[in-house]
């Protein structure tokens, strides 16, 4: 039985209406984890882009590597490069994150954001595509008259993350926070993303199917483990639709969308990479030999088995 739990979160907005001011309270819903242990997990937040940005702002503004923004999002070349690659505006990007446990509740607290000129709460809440909203930026970071937000001051960025023992229906899964978006639907976000409403509504403890504009959903995503590979010193978990880098990036391994089982092969990253081919066989990891009569091919393939010590294992 999965935990979960919803909370409200009021924000006020005005709109001004010829000359009368009209307060209304809007409630957006986001779906909570509690947990109870010190240990991190793995999650996705899918960042709308507010406007066109380079790879090397979006890993700044999350505080991640911007090779794990390509790897989540399947992006190449993987090439330092690569920083300088701008996504436009309304793209949705996938930002691996790490939740910690905070006051019994999933959540990542690792953004660390430094104030510009001229950013308000709003603005700054725009910036993350509204995963945070301008309220719980000024909770985290106590922001009021006496203690404003100062230029270049910096702040806590509380942002969504849920893991659910990163198990789903019995499979492997890693979970994604998403902002639901005008015109959307549990029905539209569970076709897009390759789920169903009904899981949609299971993983967040919906009562009624619907959704509104700002609602933070938690998306199910198969993932890839490497947990019945029998690696040794390693264990990965990779969602669909990915790769990541191990092995200080010799090694990429792609989860596959046919089967939902992981690929590792060598990176070709200009990297120095030893131990890339398998003992007694000029078969590099990754490879499959077809013909076994030739002399190369006494093993039949050569898979990646984890990395001890800068050593790279094979079989
Ligand atoms: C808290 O810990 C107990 C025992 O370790 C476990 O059975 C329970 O599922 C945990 N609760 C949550 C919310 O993780
Ligand atoms: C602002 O927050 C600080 C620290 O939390 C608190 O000491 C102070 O009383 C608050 N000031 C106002 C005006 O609420
Ligand atoms: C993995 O993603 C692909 C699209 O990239 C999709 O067609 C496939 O159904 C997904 N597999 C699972 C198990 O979700
Ligand atoms: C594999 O084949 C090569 C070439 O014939 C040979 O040198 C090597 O000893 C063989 N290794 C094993 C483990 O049989």
């Amino acid at each position: 039985m999965r935990n979960y739990m919803q909370f409200l979160n009021p924000q006020i907005l005005c709109f001004l209406f010829f000359s009368a001011l009209l307060l209304c309270l809007v409630e957006t819903k986001s779906t909570i984890e509690p947990c109870n242990s010190s240990n991190s997990c793995p999650s996705l937040l899918s960042y709308l882009l507010p406007w066109d940005s380079k790879l090397s702002e979006i890993a700044t503004r999350f505080n991640v590597n911007f090779f794990d923004i390509l790897a989540s999002n399947s992006l190449f070349p993987i090439t330092p490069s690569s920083a300088h690659q701008i996504l436009s505006a309304k793209s949705q990007v996938k930002i691996p994150i790490s939740c910690s446990c905070v006051d019994g509740i999933r959540r990542s607290m690792s953004t660390i954001y430094t104030v510009h000129a001229a950013d308000t709460l709003a603005s700054i809440s725009e910036g993350y595509g509204g995963l945070v909203s301008a309220e719980q930026i000024k909770i985290v970071n106590a922001i009021n008259a006496t203690n404003p937000l100062t230029y270049r001051g910096t702040l806590v960025i509380p942002l969504p993350c849920t893991c659910f023992d990163n198990v789903n229906n019995g499979g492997n899964a890693i979970y994604m926070s998403y902002v639901v978006q005008r015109r959307e639907s549990l029905g539209s976000i569970a076709t897009k993303f390759g789920t169903t409403v009904s899981d949609l509504e299971t993983v967040n403890g919906f009562g009624e199917a619907t959704v509104d504009p700002g609602d933070i959903l938690s998306i199910p995503i198969a993932a890839c483990s490497s947990a019945t590979l029998n690696w040794y010193d390693e264990s990965m978990i990779v969602p669909n639709g990915s790769y990541t880098l191990t092995a200080t990036n010799c090694i990429k391994c792609t989860c596959e969308p046919t089967d939902i089982t992981l690929q590792c092969v060598p990176s070709g990253l200009d990297v120095p990479c030893y131990n890339l081919r398998c003992k007694g066989s000029n078969l590099i990891i990754g490879d499959q030999c077809v013909d076994l009569s030739q002399t190369a091919c006494n093993v039949s393939q050569c898979v990646y088995r984890g990395h001890r010590g800068g050593k790279i294992l094979s079989r």
